[in-house]
């Protein structure tokens, strides 16, 4: 099929969806990874239109501002076109026109360029979030192929009720399609439906639209007048009927959207199951649309991967695992993990129960291990911090050991300080890092120890006072407790003797 590229996409969002009850914007609610208009931006972006138009007008500059600030990830800037007081699918699509004259430039950037000699002009909803590039293309195509002058994409469903009705003639071709509302009983049998989706020849649609009226059970104007009036004036109209419904389906209410929510990860999970990733669960595993996977990775149960998430080859994640804009490299382990923000190198092993917070950055074969918290860290190749602890504002560099439960007191209570410890370091259990500090290559801490100065090269760095035991003193100040029997019998078991002391344990 050859290539679809139409003059624009009009995606109609001025609509209320009051039905999700919520305080934001119904095209606003994320599913898969982006928000429901983020998907219709997407699928007709791929369709490489010269102009990306979105008609808005409930809750205009929220609205507004998300769909601009998509800019970036769709490669073009929409063009926002707002609808007035008239209500109805028409006079959105007529709105979206009106902006599109008045942004393309005419030839030699003079006056505005007529929009008949535009081409083809998509228009699809903002609320189908799982309709495809692929859909949209094929409707295109088939416009552009038959030289219609309307192609609706239709479905066939069991329940059509509050659809628009196809009506076809005796010899198939499409005459018009009726609304609900205003539809006679026979009419209401017919169970195919128009998507709402549909390619017009630009220059047709907005002449037809001129003469669309408000004189219906809805008192607005329907997009859908504009085929009868395309056939009268001698237009060719059809429709390319898709055997996906999933693809037509619009999310209304918090059910709706939970359900396509659940076909989209489906969907998501085939995909990358077929190109090559291994899902153990996908019951429980949950694949935003905007993550990237290797072929042979490893997904276990209960795993999450969000956002910019990628996964390298021969990585295996989960289970019990959350990852939000997190880079994982080959060969890497991630277990019970919680990270966002995050990049772990080639086959370093993260977890379990460990969090990572932004800008953590753990070397090729480093590891952080069991109940470790790590945020804005650069931790250099085969560098291990494996148990208990907290890494913050840090750098770690090669080879280094951080022993258990070390902690980098990075806060004063009003800044935020750097840690910098060296290549080849071990340091001892429950060493504290009071920030700003840095540690040179190859030196020793002793457990406990309170850093406070820097440590040179090589050096043990030692703060421990030293060890006073105090003889007897538990029989002295806790006489018949477990500990102190327990203390009386191992002296005679070793045949020493306690004279109590006045003073012990002062
Ligand atoms: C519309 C179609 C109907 C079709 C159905 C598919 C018309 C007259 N009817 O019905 O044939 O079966 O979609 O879902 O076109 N919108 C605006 N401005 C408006 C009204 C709507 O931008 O003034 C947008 C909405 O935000 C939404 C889309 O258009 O994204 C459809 O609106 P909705 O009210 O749901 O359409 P229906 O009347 O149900
Ligand atoms: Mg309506």
């Amino acid at each position: 099929m050859a290539p679809a590229t139409p003059a624009a996409v009009i995606v109609l969002a001025a609509g209320a969806g009051t039905r999700m009850k919520s305080k934001t914007p119904k095209i606003l609610h994320p599913i898969g990874g982006r928000s429901m208009i983020g998907h219709a931006l997407t699928a007709a972006v791929g369709l490489n239109p010269r102009e990306l138009v979105a008609v808005v007008r409930h809750q205009r500059d929220l609205v507004a501002d998300h769909i601009l600030s998509l800019a970036e990830v769709l490669g073009t800037v929409p063009v926002i076109a707002d609808q007035d007081e008239v209500p109805g699918t028409g006079r959105a699509v007529q709105c979206g026109l009106e902006a599109l004259v008045a942004t393309e430039p005419g030839p030699d950037a003079g006056p505005a360029e007529p929009v008949d000699s535009f081409g083809t002009v998509v228009v699809t909803y903002g609320d189908v979030p799982l309709l495809t590039t692929e859909l949209l293309a094929e409707l295109v195509a088939t416009h552009e192929a038959e030289s219609n002058a309307v192609t609706v994409l239709t479905a066939l469903l069991e329940d059509p009720t509050g659809y628009g009705r196809i009506l076809r003639d005796t010899d198939g071709s499409v005459a018009g399609i009726v609304e609900h509302k205003d539809a006679t009983a026979e009419q209401r049998s017919i169970n195919e439906v128009n998507s709402g989706i549909y390619s017009f020849d630009g220059g047709m649609l907005a002449t037809a639209l001129a003469e669309v009226t408000t004189d219906n059970a809805q008192g607005e104007m329907y997009l859908t007048d504009v085929l009868q009036i395309a056939r009268a004036a001698g237009g060719r109209v059809a429709a390319v009927t898709t055997t996906d419904q999933w693809q037509v389906e619009g999310a209304n209410d918090r059910v709706q959207l939970q359900a396509l929510g659940a076909e989209m990860n489906r969907r998501t999970l085939d995909r990358h199951m077929r190109a090559g990733t291994s899902i153990q669960d996908p019951a429980t595993t949950w694949i935003d649309s905007t993550v990237t996977l290797e072929p042979d990775t490893t997904i276990l149960p209960n795993t999450h991967l969000q956002g910019t998430t990628h996964v390298s080859e021969d990585a295996v994640v989960g289970p019990d695992s959350t990852l939000v804009d997190t880079t994982v490299g080959i060969g890497a382990t991630v277990t019970r993990t919680q990270a966002s923000g995050a990049v772990i190198g080639d086959r370093a092993a993260v977890g379990p129960f460990t969090y990572l917070r932004p800008g953590t950055v753990l070397g090729e074969q480093g590891k952080i291990g069991a109940f470790y918290e790590t945020k804005n860290t650069v931790i250099g190749r085969g560098s291990k911090l494996s148990h208990l602890g907290y890494a913050g504002d840090a750098e770690i560099g090669e080879y280094t050991n951080i022993g258990c439960g070390n902690i980098t007191a990075n806060y004063d209570g009003v800044n935020k300080h750097r840690t910098v410890i060296g290549n080849h370091v071990r340091t001892s259990s429950n060493t504290v890092f009071i920030a700003p500090v840095t540690v040179g290559d190859g030196a020793y801490t002793g457990a406990g120890a309170v850093v406070r100065k820097d440590v040179p090269a090589g050096a043990l760095a030692l703060t421990v006072a030293p060890q006073r035991n105090s003889e007897g003193w538990v029989e002295d100040r806790r006489p018949g407790s477990p500990a102190a029997d327990a203390a009386a019998q191992a002296r005679v078991g070793h045949g020493t003797s306690h004279t109590p002391q006045p003073d012990a344990g002062a």
